[in-house]
């Protein structure tokens, strides 16, 4: 990268241990990171440095968001401009052009069947709006009664009240009583047994759809809002949709007049070597949620991309009418704003969604070498996400994806994801076949090391 922003490096006080306390850290084990801190104090391209100037290989993107590269010029030049000139500006009863602007290139990036986007500040957000705009769409169609989600073990749809309820993370949902009511769950698709070792899509599990009939017929499907999904779901350990079975969702859903959602927080925005998983797939939902890669994981942003009948459906009653009453003091903020058109501006023209697609022969390949290391027992991938499971420690689940996370941090410099004992993978799509190839002989030597 010849364009990073250099807009002088901060030279950060030291973290004391006094300051590290005063931060309640999010999804981190606090009294573990605070005696063992794992600091980034800045980052170019494809690394991170720490506060000593240790050079960390970024294999995860940072969390799944930076897939243009760190500190990019134009993007960063971007939004310190929007800064000086429109700091914020309200989008209820107002709006700013560059909202207008995004939103059309945003429909333009998709194509049909989504014509419009609706916009907020993360993931989490973006999956209460879907769920929020699927209710409210049933509603004003006169189909009120339709209430119901149905989400899917082990799915991820970040961290709110619906988010949680549909998502299938036992650890997020236990502490925070019963969540939304009226929310069941489709089984998991992943199988050691049969789908082990799958370079991209698993032939088996296509059948797994089959039990939504069953919970429709449990529950009726007049009663069910929509079902939601992740395409690929990234956060609980890159779990790769088996072949057919986003086909069979979507071929169920239509017949009951159930909505359909794919929650694209992860496969957007290149992830899968095509702008959108649903087109990878050739599979398109009724809504999809974006954030994360939206611009590069720069400014906090998310959006909901809709069908055109969907949108049209609220426009009724008096013109004066709030036809949505739902949105955010930020939705379409102008340094996200600014921020992801300087980020479609650099994918489009460095390719880098076809870069993605390119790599990811490349990428398969290199994880999959790794079959065959010690307490490696499965491998999977898909685009430019990866991911490695470790058998566990008896009696310690976690503990050796754990410290394979970290010797990989202090020893080798590498940025990996881990879950439980699954460590997880999704570069940058600026990697080159070399840093490929040093991510996966990095975290080789950890794992022939780590007991
Ligand atoms: C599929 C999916 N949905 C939603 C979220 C939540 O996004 P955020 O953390 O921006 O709220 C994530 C975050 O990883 C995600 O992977």
């Amino acid at each position: 990268m010849n364009d990073i922003a250099r807009t002088g490096a901060l030279a950060p006080e030291p973290v004391t241990q006094e300051k590290l306390e005063s931060f309640w850290m999010p999804f981190t084990s606090n009294r573990q990171f605070k005696s063992q801190p794992r600091l980034l104090a800045r980052a170019e391209g494809m690394y991170y440095y720490t506060p000593e100037g240790r050079q960390i290989l970024d294999g995860t993107a940072g969390l799944w968001c930076v897939n243009a590269g760190h500190c990019r010029k134009p993007i960063v030049d971007a939004i310190a401009q929007a800064a000086g000139s429109l700091d914020f500006s309200p989008t209820f009863q107002m709006g700013h052009p560059m909202a207008f602007e995004l939103s059309s290139r945003l429909v333009a990036l998709a194509g049909q069947p989504f014509n419009h986007v609706f916009f907020c500040n993360s993931g989490s957000e973006a999956v209460d709006s879907a769920l929020k705009i699927a209710l409210g769409y049933h509603r004003v169609r006169g189909e009120g009664q339709r209430t119901r989600f149905i989400g899917r073990e082990r799915g991820y749809h970040g961290v709110g009240f619906g988010g949680i309820s549909v998502g299938g993370m036992a650890a997020n949902r236990k502490m925070f009583g019963t969540m939304l009511p009226g929310v069941d769950h489709l089984p998991q698709t992943w199988n050691l047994k049969e789908t082990a070792f799958s370079r991209g899509q698993p032939a088996w599990g296509a059948h797994l759809a089959d039990e939504l009939e069953r919970i429709i017929a449990l529950h009726d499907a007049s009663t069910i809002a929509a079902v939601i999904v992740e395409p690929v779901a990234g956060s609980a350990g890159v779990l790769v949709p088996p072949k057919g079975y986003l086909e069979r969702l979507r071929a169920i859903t239509e017949k009951h007049g159930i909505l359909l959602i794919f929650d694209e927080v992860i496969t957007g925005f290149g992830r899968v070597g095509k702008a959108f998983g649903w087109q990878r797939f050739g599979v398109a939902p009724d809504l999809y949620t974006t954030a994360k890669g939206i611009n590069s994981g720069t400014v906090p942003m998310g959006a909901v991309f809709a069908r055109s009948g969907i949108y049209e459906a609220f426009m009724q009653g008096p013109a004066s009418a709030i036809e949505f009453a739902h949105g955010y003091t930020y939705s379409a903020h102008p340094l996200a704003c600014a921020a992801a058109l300087a980020t479609l501006d650099v994918y489009a023209g460095e390719g880098l969604f076809e870069r993605a697609a390119e790599l990811e022969s490349h990428w398969e390949a290199a994880l999959h070498s790794l079959k065959g290391v010690r307490n490696v027992i499965d491998v999977r991938n898909i685009g430019l996400m990866g991911a490695i499971e470790l058998e566990p420690r008896a009696g310690a689940a976690g503990a050796r994806g754990f410290d394979v996370h970290c010797q990989a941090f202090f020893e080798e410099g590498l940025l990996v994801r881990f879950t439980g004992d699954i460590l997880a993978m999704s570069p940058p799509l600026i990697v080159s076949r070399n840093q490929i190839d040093e991510i996966v002989e990095r975290l080789r030597r950890v794992l022939e090391r780590v007991e």
